[in-house]
């Protein structure tokens, strides 16, 4: 029997799509960007990556499981694969990209992580690295313990952990020693 094409249900989907398109301002990085006629329940990430070309974010699991697509709002932790880019609202949007300083000069984290060698295939560094940032921004010398908890919900496939531990703790150690006014 000959497949009559779904031309209604097409054309509900797409009246459907444009009724619920809006336009929004996004802020990342210390940017702010102009978004029309996007779908607003859209993940964060997939609009920091397709749309602003942001691809240091990746894309693992799609379901708040793995971690490499973590990035901040306002400072905190936060799994851009399940986050719509509407409730983004007036909150300050940080990716890996946004880490280094305008000149280009890396972070502590940054920075700890390749003096230490941390990453092997590389593909969950950048979601390892915003949440230890968040980590630091609210805990300037967490313990062992602390950055382990504060990490778990960031899987490396290529079991880094030690290095990552490491990492955070040098990290910590630089900052603290640049507060003081030190090397
Ligand atoms: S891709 Fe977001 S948590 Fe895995
Ligand atoms: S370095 Fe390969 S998944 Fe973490």
């Amino acid at each position: 029997m000959e497949q009559v094409p779904d031309v209604l249900g097409y054309h509900k989907t797409v009246v459907s799509k444009i009724a619920h398109d809006m336009s929004l301002n996004l802020k990342v990085n210390g940017a702010t960007h102009s978004l029309p006629e996007i779908d607003p329940q859209t993940p964060l990430l997939w609009v920091l990556r397709d749309t602003l070309g942001l691809v240091g974010t990746k894309y693992g699991c799609g379901i708040s499981q793995c971690g490499a697509c973590t990035v901040l709002l306002d400072g905190k932790s936060t799994k851009s694969c399940i986050f719509p880019v509407a409730s983004v609202g007036d909150s300050e949007v940080t990716t890996i990209e946004g880490l280094a300083s305008p000149s280009g000069e890396l972070n502590a984290l940054q920075k700890a992580w390749v003096d230490l060698d941390v990453a092997q295939c590389g593909y969950c560094q950048s979601g390892q690295i915003m949440a230890a940032e968040s980590l630091l921004r609210t805990n300037p010398n967490p313990e062992d313990e602390e950055i382990d908890s504060a990490m778990a919900s960031n899987i490396c496939r290529c079991g880094t952990y030690l290095r990552i531990r490491q990492a955070v703790k040098t990290a910590a150690k630089q900052n603290l020693s640049d507060d003081m006014g030190g090397e």
